[in-house]
């Protein structure tokens, strides 16, 4: 239908209001208590024009258009109505914004400048309700609320969890709250955002500390998603494990990464440590949920994969690990053809042979490398690469080297020579192969990483009696995470953190290592470690054997006739090219040893940059499956905030240290949705409409 606003001819539909209508148009009408995915009430009537025929002025947010309808904006009578509304609004706000984090954001303050209304001008009544800081997340200044109600509409509308309601004050007042005045927790609120979404002034707030002022606002709505080095979904696909629907879960994890399931046992997930739900107690478990969806094997995903036409150029990629077979895969994706080479018998890397089996089972890797390589990959197994110079003039375009950090760094301490002393690299990678090693009763393990943890439980696996762990950190600030520390402890690990090793004693083999406990250690400003050590607490701990886990580096990279930095590390640009022109180098030769995730993501960035020196566009962006409107009202659930974190199960101790079977089970279906449940689905925030202010129509 058409209706006529200031004289101008407008189109709009049976149902709309004439404030839609005059929007969709691109004429402004201030409003305020309307918010575009929110019904109307009509509450602030600064929406309020004048309707040919009709009396006074009348809310264009609750007014239905009609066919010829005549709307005048700015009469007299609506203009009146506006300020005095206006007015009121005013006289319960604070004078001064510009101590208010909404300043130059707030939908109230970029109002009253257009209406030339002043805040200062209007004697102030008094309100006395404080400020609300004692929730989780969510920060509630009652000063700044303008009553327009439209947290309450968001929280029951919006998300039907029904928390938020107009409450009495004691003076005879109005705010916003929980009924019965209890905590947000208590009410049951799911701490999804939306109230402070919509909130038009700077009254609901994300708690201090929420918001990171080095992140943009998309990415600190999403703390999970921001963290993954690879920046992965993560609450799109626990909403579809939730919703049991593991094909597209997996969907969404190989939008980013073809490893889902390897990382859903291994990887260090960080983005765990940046949930929101840490405000409430435990983060959510995306690592195992992430494994419980790729471990359905669902093949769904392919059906969407796009290889492109043969580009007619040739990339060599030198190391089959995380970073190397990434960007291979993304690589031969864009069309070009790929050949890895891999100096193992086996593909894998780190992955492989770094990683125990017990906590990453070889036919995981297995089959996510082999749907690496069907998108076409060459892969050239017990081959060690020519140098990037000489692939360069064979015919390949591009070389690529992801050869990662595979020697085990030895300490210059006493004894180090002495038979029995092993390498952590050396030594898992030994393990991983069963070649025979001459492992004695006891042994010790010096590092305090997840690596240590991972020689010393292969080391009990391997038939030791006895192993211990020594590490100059103590307890808490120790690398190894939480769940090696555990799961070493109920094996029988023996761990002496805070004590420094000394040396290593035996003449002509290993007999024992004498440590000394440790005050303190810390890095003086120089970068030099400096251990205290307590007097009078040298002790000798009679072992067979001394595996050194302080650290790897990368081997022979001083062949490949490249700038190095840091000793053999390989130095590139941020565009991960190296010195020599369409060298590329990417993962932990680059970074030193960092996560597998970290070194995926590297591959990610590393396949874009040669995409695009071989002629590519650089995006190796992908769908692979359609896009829905994700359901976003999610209703109450009692006790939401208490939901305990589920664990997967482990093996029983005795059980799990008598084999390299895998110590870990994979979620239930039904455990793997009770956990996604807990998720706060921070992201649906992104969704809700940013209404438009004046100036920008
Ligand atoms: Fe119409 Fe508030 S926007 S009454």
């Amino acid at each position: 239908m058409k209706i006529i606003i200031d004289n101008q001819e407008v189109q709009a539909k049976e149902g709309m209001s004439v404030l839609e209508a005059a929007l969709q148009a691109g004429i402004y009408i201030p409003h305020l208590c309307k918010h575009p995915d929110l019904e109307a009430v009509g509450g602030c009537r600064l929406c309020s024009v004048e309707i040919e025929g009709r009396e006074g002025a009348v809310p264009s947010c609750k007014t239905s258009v009609e066919e010829g309808m005549k709307v005048t904006v700015n009469g007299s009578g609506a203009v009146t109505t506006r300020k005095m509304a206006m007015e009121l609004i005013l006289a319960t706000h604070p004078a001064d914004c510009t101590g208010c984090p909404k300043y130059g954001k707030c939908e109230l303050q970029s109002l009253y400048q257009y209406m030339g209304v002043s805040p200062e001008r209007w004697k102030k009544k008094t309100r006395t309700v404080a400020t609300d800081e004692s929730n989780p997340l969510i920060k509630h200044l009652f000063t700044r609320c303008i009553r327009c109600g439209r947290c309450v509409r968001a929280c029951r509308e919006l998300r039907g969890v029904k928390v938020l309601d107009f409450q009495k004050t004691e003076d005879g007042g109005v705010r916003i709250g929980t009924d019965g005045n209890v905590s947000l927790k208590e009410a049951g609120c799911k701490f999804c955002g939306a109230c402070i979404e919509v909130c038009p002034t700077g009254s609901i707030m994300d708690a201090l500390g929420v918001m990171k002022e080095d992140m943009s606002y998309a990415e600190n709505i999403v703390p999970c998603k921001t963290a993954c080095p690879a920046h992965t979904d993560i609450p799109r696909y626990l909403r579809y494990i939730k919703e049991g629907e593991y094909e597209k879960a997996t969907a969404v994890i190989r939008e980013k990464l073809p490893f889902p399931e390897t990382l859903g046992c291994i990887c260090n997930h960080i983005c765990e440590d940046a949930c929101k739900r840490n405000e409430l107690g435990k983060p959510l478990s995306i690592c195992k949920l992430k494994r419980a969806a790729a471990a359905e094997h669902s093949k769904e995903w392919k059906k969407h994969r796009k290889v492109a036409e043969p580009t007619g150029r040739k990339a060599a990629v030198i190391g089959g690990g995380p970073a190397g077979l990434t960007a291979a895969y993304y690589l031969a994706k864009k069309g070009h053809e790929v050949t890895v080479f891999e100096a193992n018998e086996k593909a894998g890397g780190q992955c492989r042979y770094g990683i125990p089996a017990y906590r990453l089972p070889d036919e995981v890797l297995d089959r996510e490398i082999s749907d690496i390589l069907e998108v076409g990959i060459k892969l050239k197994l017990n081959t060690k690469a020519e140098t990037p110079e000489e692939l360069l003039a064979k015919g390949y375009d591009g070389v690529l080297i992801a050869t990662g950090t595979h020697q085990g760094t030895i300490l210059p301490l006493e004894g180090n020579e002495l038979s029995g002393v092993m390498l952590n690299a050396e030594f898992l990678k030994k393990a991983r192969e069963n070649k025979a090693m001459s492992l004695g009763d006891k042994v010790m393990v010096l590092g305090g990483g997840n690596v240590a943890y991972d020689c010393a439980r292969t080391a009990l696996r391997l038939g030791a009696k006895e192993v211990h762990i020594a590490c100059l950190e103590n307890d808490k600030s120790m690398t190894a995470t939480e769940d090696e520390k555990v799961e070493g402890k109920e094996e029988g690990i023996l761990l002496h953190s805070a004590h420094s090793f000394l040396r290593i004693t035996g003449s002509n083999k290993v007999e024992g290592v004498e440590l000394q406990k440790v005050d303190k250690f810390y890095f003086d400003e120089n970068h030099r470690a400096v251990i205290e050590s307590v007097e009078g607490t040298k002790e000798i701990i009679p072992v067979d054997n001394v595996i050194f886990a302080v650290g790897q580096k990368p081997e022979g990279t001083d062949k490949f006739g490249l700038e190095l930095t840091h000793g053999p590390y390989i130095k590139v640009d941020d565009k991960s090219a190296t010195s020599r022109a369409g060298v590329f180098a990417a993962g932990d030769v680059v970074t030193g040893t960092k996560s597998v995730i970290a070194a995926i993501a590297a591959g990610r960035k590393s396949a874009e940059q040669m995409d695009l020196y071989l002629g590519g566009n650089g995006d190796i962006s992908e769908e692979l499956l359609d896009k829905e409107i994700p359901k976003s009202y999610f209703g109450r659930k009692e006790g939401f905030s208490e939901l305990p974190r589920l664990y997967p199960v482990l093996l029983e101790s005795d059980i799990r240290k008598e084999s390299f079977a895998a110590v870990e089970k994979t979620f239930t279906c039904e455990d793997a949705v009770c956990e996604a449940s807990r998720c706060l689905q921070c992201d649906l925030r992104l969704n809700l409409t940013s209404p438009k202010l004046w100036n920008e129509y």
